[in-house]
């Protein structure tokens, strides 16, 4: 049976390759997932992005029954704002690695800050998207 995996990604991450390409890079949320797939054939990935707090939240809840291995969460600028994720996060078992396209800690002071961070296993942040990539591999050896 296939290990598996949700990649998860909030808001404005459906704009990849188009917003802000020099922090962001030029690649699309699209074309992620695909090098995302085919660099884990023996893995089964789901991925969902949302501009919508209340549906990440519902995503991570049903996540939670669906005997996943583990979450890799982008939560976009939730991350400097969001109660409700990191109490979703907290709330369910299976654990989460937040990861960030861009290093927030070199950028403004109010992205320093992370809800999320206390709760997810770890935290991956300014290794573009090869972090999506080192935050599944982390997963795969450890949960
Ligand atoms: C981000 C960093 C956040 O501060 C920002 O709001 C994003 C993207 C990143 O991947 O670097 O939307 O999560």
């Amino acid at each position: 049976m296939k290990h598996k995996f949700l990649i998860l990604n909030g808001p404005n991450l459906n704009l990849l390759g188009e917003r802000e390409p020099d922090q962001y890079g030029k690649i699309s949320l699209e074309n992620l997932e695909d090098d995302l797939r085919d660099a884990f054939p023996d893995l089964e990935l789901s991925f969902f992005q949302s501009n919508h707090e209340g549906e990440l939240v519902d995503c991570l809840h049903q996540a939670h029954h669906t005997g996943l291995r583990g979450i890799v969460f982008n939560p976009g600028a939730y991350t400097h704002t969001s109660v409700a994720l990191r109490d979703a996060v907290k709330a369910i078992s299976t654990p989460v690695i937040e990861v960030h396209l861009s290093n927030i800690y070199s950028r403004e002071p109010f992205r320093h800050f992370s809800y999320l961070a206390p709760v997810c296993v770890g935290q991956i942040s300014g290794l573009g998207t090869g972090g999506y990539g080192l935050a599944i591999r982390w997963l795969i050896s450890n949960s």
